[in-house]
């Protein structure tokens, strides 16, 4: 895809593959924007998809499917047990990642459930390079505890280091030394970080973290709901890889870790989930929880067409034009917003471009949530929806006070092959104009607050009226424009 070069020397995201299905989408004026977010409660998670242009809230459950994904549907194999759909997606878990034992669930934090049911002990820790908001959820339910240990450049908006989510091979040894091994439940490595810019994670730093945790008879888990992105950043910046194919290098993956689980919501285009188990003994724990909490062996709680999208879309992951789509569009939309002044996470990485919000509304006080601010104001000035990935999407601590976010981002998620060229740089076109009017951005605050994974449906209002400020400053400069 990179070897395409336009005569002026620029090069752009060209597609292998060509649209034959359309869905319509709608762009309201900015009053009826500004009225649809009161409405969501200054929360993008509560917006009506119809009020919505482009919808960059996730990539997951939402990926365009290919036409050989939709034909396969057809021939699902519908039964309660023993479903042929079930043992042909089992063949490709095993073309693909090698000897391992599937279990199927219906989304990834499924799988996280049963694995922190097996694992996790009140007053154990499970050491990662860094959380996610559903699983760190699972663990703490059942009484266990998160410890970080990803490299510090990691934590930096800005940096030259191409696999920003690799492991601290120090900080993990110092973890398990301190905590004594017996005291943790698992090692985790996310696939990409995606509470802080979609990083990935090299094969060497996967290969030292494995050796570690089988010397000390620590069990290590894989988070591979970003793998396909992960895939194609070890095969462009890891040269040892640049000859290898996308299989082989799953492969080698998978041979690393003792439970790899996804979702594939992402991994694979469709809707599901499934973990991939190498001890038998454990594999066999985790087994019985299947029919308590997803459903029969063979289906685990996703529908048949589901599990027949998935065979044919993990295979697709295997092709690199397939995996390349949504990391080089990231880079573009990235490199857009470099040019035109907007703070931006870098290196680029997958799943979305990840707006620096702190430095975006460095006015805005991270209690106040300068990352929610933005996604709710990039929805009046665009009709894009992006997600809130700070502070607001943490736990409020015991003692009533935020835990405030290492950063403070707005992600604009990339669903595989669903955005054009013009939509990228239409978005970007208004962060620009944002970025110029930020100082009429200012905070929110909740009027609502669940308990747990409270920016789901936690209702916010704004601090003063910027909101309509904002709509009439657009007015203004965009005439009767969209
Ligand atoms: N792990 C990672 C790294 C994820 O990104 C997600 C979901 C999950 C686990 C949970 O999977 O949604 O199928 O239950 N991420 C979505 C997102 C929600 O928007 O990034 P799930």
């Amino acid at each position: 895809m990179y070897n395409v070069k336009l005569i002026c020397g620029e090069q752009i995201p060209l597609e292998m593959h060509k649209v034959r299905m359309v869905q319509r989408i709608n762009l309201l004026p900015v009053e009826e924007r500004l009225a649809a977010m009161q409405d969501a409660g200054f929360n993008t998670f509560l917006l009506r998809n119809r009020d919505v242009f482009l919808d960059m809230l996730t990539d997951s459950g939402v990926n365009a499917m290919s036409e050989n994904q939709y034909a396969a549907m057809m021939q699902a194999d519908d039964s309660y047990a023993g479903s042929e759909t079930f043992y042909r997606l089992e063949e490709v878990i095993h073309d693909i990642f090698g000897p391992v034992n599937f279990l199927p669930a219906h989304q990834g934090r499924a799988c996280e459930n049963i694995i922190a049911e097996t694992l996790v002990r009140p007053g154990t820790t499970a050491l990662m390079n860094y959380h996610f908001t559903t699983t760190m959820a699972h663990i703490q339910k059942r009484g266990g505890k998160v410890e970080e240990v990803i490299g510090d450049e990691g934590y930096k908006i800005k940096s030259d280091t191409l696999f920003k989510g690799d492991l601290d091979l120090d900080k993990l040894r110092e973890a398990i030394h301190r905590l004594g091994k017996e005291n943790i439940c698992f090692v985790r490595i996310e696939a990409g970080t995606n509470l802080i810019g979609g990083q990935p994670v090299s094969m060497a730093n996967m290969r030292e973290v494995s050796k570690l945790c089988r010397g000390e008879g620590i069990p290590l888990v894989y988070d591979a709901s970003l793998l396909s992105d992960n895939l194609y950043f070890i095969k462009t910046r890891e040269p040892e890889f640049a000859d290898a194919s996308i299989k082989d290098i799953t492969r080698e993956i998978a041979s690393l870790m003792d439970v790899s689980y996804f979702s594939a919501r992402k991994l694979g285009a469709a809707r599901g989930g499934g973990i991939l188990v190498t001890d038998e003994k454990l594999f066999l724990k985790m087994r019985e929880l299947i029919p308590f909490y997803e459903g029969f062996l063979t289906y685990g709680g996703m529908s048949v067409r589901e599990m027949e999208a998935l065979a044919v879309g993990l295979q697709e992951t295997m092709d690199f034009d397939v995996i390349s789509q949504t990391p080089i569009f990231v880079e573009a939309m990235c490199n857009e917003l470099i040019a035109r002044g907007v703070p931006v996470v870098t290196p680029p990485g997958g799943l979305g471009c990840h707006v620096d919000a702190r430095a975006f509304c460095s006015h805005i006080p991270q209690e106040e949530y300068p990352a929610g601010a933005l996604a709710t104001a990039l929805y009046i000035a665009s009709g894009v929806r992006g997600m809130e990935r700070g502070t607001l999407s943490e736990q409020r601590g015991k003692d009533g006070k935020d835990n405030l976010a290492v950063m403070e981002l707005v992600r604009l998620a990339f669903p595989k092959r669903v955005f054009t060229l013009s939509q990228v740089k239409y978005t970007a076109d208004r962060l620009e104009w944002l970025y110029k009017n930020r100082e009429i951005i200012a905070g929110l605050k909740f009027v609502e607050e669940p308990s747990v994974l409270r920016f789901f449906f936690g209702r916010l209002a704004p601090i003063g009226d910027w909101p309509q400020r904002l709509a009439e400053a657009f007015r203004r400069d965009f005439g009767d424009s969209l």
